[in-house]
């Protein structure tokens, strides 16, 4: 049986529940899945692939995440590796900008201001080559308190009602497809090299 590690870097529980919910598609497409957060390390290399997802907060990936991919992108390379972002909430000024760009919505705009925490997760997913970088719909619930002082910023910002609509927005139905796709690439015989 494929073994697939899922690992998620998430402040509020969002990109979690995405990550246990692709978990769980897998196991009921056949694979042994293991959902783990970024924080643990878990190692890949005892795993045939692993999906990486982290919650976006101003343009950036959970510092979880980008500390996961900095410490075993080496490890990553030469296995398939599926990305996603968990971020944009329908109606905020951070919903995707540009069609052609489905990152932009998510990570920002890819050059200038604004395109840090893109270029960060840009370069090291180079390291590694992912098959897919995916973005998926958050959820934010303001009654959750504020986990760094920069969030409590950003929430206290008379605009922050316009730019963080509350809710629930993963699209469960969405985040299923993906992980059967990915369940299904996992299956592939393995090429010879
Ligand atoms: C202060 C704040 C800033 C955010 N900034 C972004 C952003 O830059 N891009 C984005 O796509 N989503 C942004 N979001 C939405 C979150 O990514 C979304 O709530 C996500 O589901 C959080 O994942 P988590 O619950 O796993 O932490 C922001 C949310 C908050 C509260």
């Amino acid at each position: 049986m494929r073994r697939v590690l899922v690992v998620h870097a998430s402040r509020h529980g969002g990109t979690a529940g995405i990550a246990e919910k692709i978990g769980a598609v897998l196991r009921a497409d056949g694979v042994d899945a293991v959902v783990e957060p970024a924080a643990r390390m878990p190692d890949p290399s005892d795993f045939d692939a692993c999906v990486i997802g982290a919650g976006v907060y101003m343009g950036s990936w959970v510092k979880d995440g980008v500390d996961y991919l900095e410490r075993y992108a080496p490890r990553l390379a030469g296995r398939p590796v599926w990305l996603f972002s968990s971020g944009p909430l329908p109606g905020s000024s951070k919903e995707a900008v540009d069609a052609d760009d489905p990152y932009e919505g998510a990570l920002g705009p890819a050059e200038g201001p604004g395109s840090g925490g893109r270029k960060k997760v840009e370069a090291l997913s180079a390291l590694f080559g992912p098959r897919e970088h995916h973005v998926f719909q958050g959820a934010y619930d303001p009654k959750d308190p504020p986990k760094t002082i920069s969030e409590r910023l950003v929430r206290l910002m008379p605009a922050s009602k316009d730019i963080l609509p509350p809710g629930d927005f993963r699209d469960w139905d969405a985040i299923a497809a993906w992980a059967h796709r990915i369940a299904s690439e996992v299956a592939q015989p393995v090429p010879l090299g």
